[in-house]
């Protein structure tokens, strides 16, 4: 997992045609729009050349940050949202540490790339400190009868309960989704979504 493998998924393939491209991040929309609680600020992490920080911007959103291994595609959105107030940080989330916090976390199919329990554990710990009680982190994976390798790496899947089970104890379940991504290639590729709130 290398900035260098993720830049040249984008580099060659394109940001429209990756199989996890969306031209409207729907699920993701409608779980940040049901949080009940403080949403202003809103960090989308492995957030890459994903359509949600333009969507979240035309809905009135002012405190937006991307993070992302991936300068190719941080740049490829900076580009496509013009001058917007958006934080782009480009790093591993794995030694990111925020001078900050948000209300919201969101991460679509990039935590599932931490496959190391020490990595997984840490992750937890980051978003469980980058988040006040009361914010709530939106998270999606490749559910248990997804996919096991996404972009030639492997993957860890999850069922519902295995997500909200990794988050820990500060964090507490406020809904589950499961949905059917359908690739640019026209095949499917099943999701977990938990929503919670940190406690
Ligand atoms: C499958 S893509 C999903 C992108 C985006 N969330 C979306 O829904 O369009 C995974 C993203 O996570 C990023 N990524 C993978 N591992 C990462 C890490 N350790 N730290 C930060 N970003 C990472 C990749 O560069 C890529 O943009």
């Amino acid at each position: 997992m290398t900035a260098e493998h993720w830049d040249s998924r984008y580099a060659d393939i394109g940001d429209t045609a990756v199989s996890w491209f969306q031209p409207i991040p729907q699920v993701s929309l409608d779980l940040i729009s049901s949080i009940s609680g403080p949403v202003d600020s809103v960090v989308d992490v492995g957030g890459g050349a994903s359509r949600l920080v333009d969507h979240l911007l035309a809905k009135g959103y002012h405190d937006l940050t991307v993070v992302d291994l991936s300068q190719e595609s941080l740049s490829a959105s900076r580009e496509r949202v013009g001058q917007a107030p958006v934080h782009w940080v480009q790093t591993d989330v794995r030694d990111w540490q925020p001078d900050r916090t948000f209300h919201v976390w969101h991460d679509r199919a990039a935590y599932h790339f931490l496959t190391d329990v020490q990595d997984q554990q840490r992750y937890w710990t980051l978003v469980r400190e980058s988040l006040p009680v009361g914010g709530h982190v939106v998270v999606a994976t490749f559910a248990d009868d997804g996919p096991g390798m996404c972009s030639g790496l492997p993957v860890q899947r999850y069922s519902e309960q295995d997500l909200a089970a990794a988050m820990g104890e500060s964090f507490t379940p406020v809904a589950t989704q499961r949905e059917e991504h359908v690739t640019p290639s026209g095949g499917t590729q099943s999701f977990v979504w938990v929503v919670a709130r940190r406690t």
